[in-house]
C-alpha cells in the first residue's frame, strides 16, 4: 500500500513516484493492479471525460463523484482528488470545506491544489484539518485565463523565480509532493534537488522524483490535443474503432451473435409455449 509516508520514503531512496489520471472505477482497478504508485482524479476530466475545452466547468459535485468511483476500484495506490476551480479560491473556510468533502465524501486520500504563494493560507488551513496535500505549480490550468493559453512556464527569469519561491513556499507550508507541470527539464532539476519532498514532473523533464500523465493521452483515447510532453503508449482510439467497426459489420451481417452467445430453451418447454398458443 502507497501511503503518504512512501512519497518521502521513495525520495529518499531515489525510486522514481508513478502517478497516473483515472476518473472511473474499471480504470482505477486496472491502473491499480498493474501497480501504480498513486491515482489522481485530476480536474482534466473537464476535458477528457465531459468534453469541455479546460478544467474550469468542474465542479465538486463532478469530483466527489468521479472520485468515490475510482476509490472503489482502487486497493494499493494512494488516492489524490483535484479541488475544482473556485472550491478554495474564496477564503480558507471555503478551502477546507472542500477538501474536507473530498475527503469524507469522495474518498481520497489527500487532495491536490494548484497555485503557489498565493495559496499557502489555503494550504497551511487544510493540512491543520488533518488531510495531507499535493501542491501543483508551473502551467496550472486553471489559471489558463491569466496565462493567455496553455503555455510553458518559467522559460523567464521573474517566472522560473517565482516558480522556485512557489515551490519553496509550497514544502514550508508542509505539503507532500509538488507536481511541476510544463516548466523547463533544468528548472525542474534546480527545484528537485532544492526541495527534501518529492517533485512529480508533467512536462517538466527526466529529474523530477516522479512522473504523472493523463491516462487518455497515454492510451491514444484524446484526440482532440496531444501535448509535446506526453507519450503515447498505445492506441486504443483506433483499437475502440476498429473494433465498434467490426460490431457494426458483424450486426449488420448477422454474423453476431452467434449461438455460443444465445441462451438455450428445452425444446419440451418450447413446444409447451407453441402449443399454448401464446406465440
Ligand atoms: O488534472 C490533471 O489531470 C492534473 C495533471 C495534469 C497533473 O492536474
Amino acid at each position: 500500500m502507497f501511503t503518504v509516508n512512501s512519497f518521502m520514503e521513495a525520495k529518499e531512496k531515489g525510486d522514481k513516484i508513478t502517478m497516473l489520471t483515472a476518473y472511473d472505477y474499471s480504470m482505477a482497478k486496472i491502473v491499480d493492479e498493474a501497480g501504480i504508485d498513486c491515482i489522481l482524479i485530476g480536474d482534466s476530466l473537464g476535458m477528457v471525460i465531459q468534453g469541455y475545452d479546460s478544467t474550469l466547468e468542474v465542479t465538486m459535485e463532478d469530483m466527489i463523484y468521479h472520485s468515490r468511483a475510482v476509490r472503489r476500484g482502487s486497493k494499493n495506490a494512494f488516492i489524490v482528488g483535484d479541488l475544482p476551480f473556485m472550491s478554495y479560491h474564496i477564503n480558507t473556510e471555503d478551502a477546507i470545506r472542500s477538501a474536507g468533502r473530498l475527503v469524507q465524501e469522495g474518498k481520497v486520500h489527500g487532495v491536490k491544489i494548484e497555485g503557489g504563494l498565493e495559496v499557502v493560507d489555503k494550504v497551511r488551513a487544510i493540512i491543520g484539518a488533518q488531510i495531507p496535500v499535493m501542491g501543483h505549480i508551473g502551467l496550472t490550468p486553471q489559471s489558463v485565463n491569466i496565462f493567455g493559453g496553455f503555455k510553458v512556464q518559467g522559460n523567464e527569469v521573474e517566472r522560473a523565480k517565482k516558480v522556485v519561491a512557489d515551490a519553496i513556499a509550497l514544502e514550508k507550508a508542509g505539503v507532500f509532493a509538488i507536481v511541476l507541470e510544463a516548466i523547463p527539464g533544468k528548472l525542474a532539476k534546480i527545484i528537485s534537488e532544492k526541495i527534501s519532498i518529492p517533485t512529480i514532473g508533467i512536462g517538466a523533464g527526466k529529474y523530477c522524483d516522479g512522473q504523472v500523465l493523463v491516462i487518455n493521452d497515454l492510451l491514444g483515447m484524446y484526440s482532440e490535443f496531444t501535448p509535446k510532453f506526453s507519450k503515447k503508449y498505445a492506441n486504443l482510439k483506433e483499437e475502440i474503432t476498429n473494433a465498434v467497426g467490426q460490431y457494426i459489420e458483424e450486426v449488420k451481417h448477422v454474423s453476431f451473435p452467434e449461438d455460443k452467445h444465445t441462451f438455450t430453451i428445452k425444446e419440451d418447454i418450447l413446444q409447451t409455449i407453441m402449443s399454448e398458443d401464446i406465440c
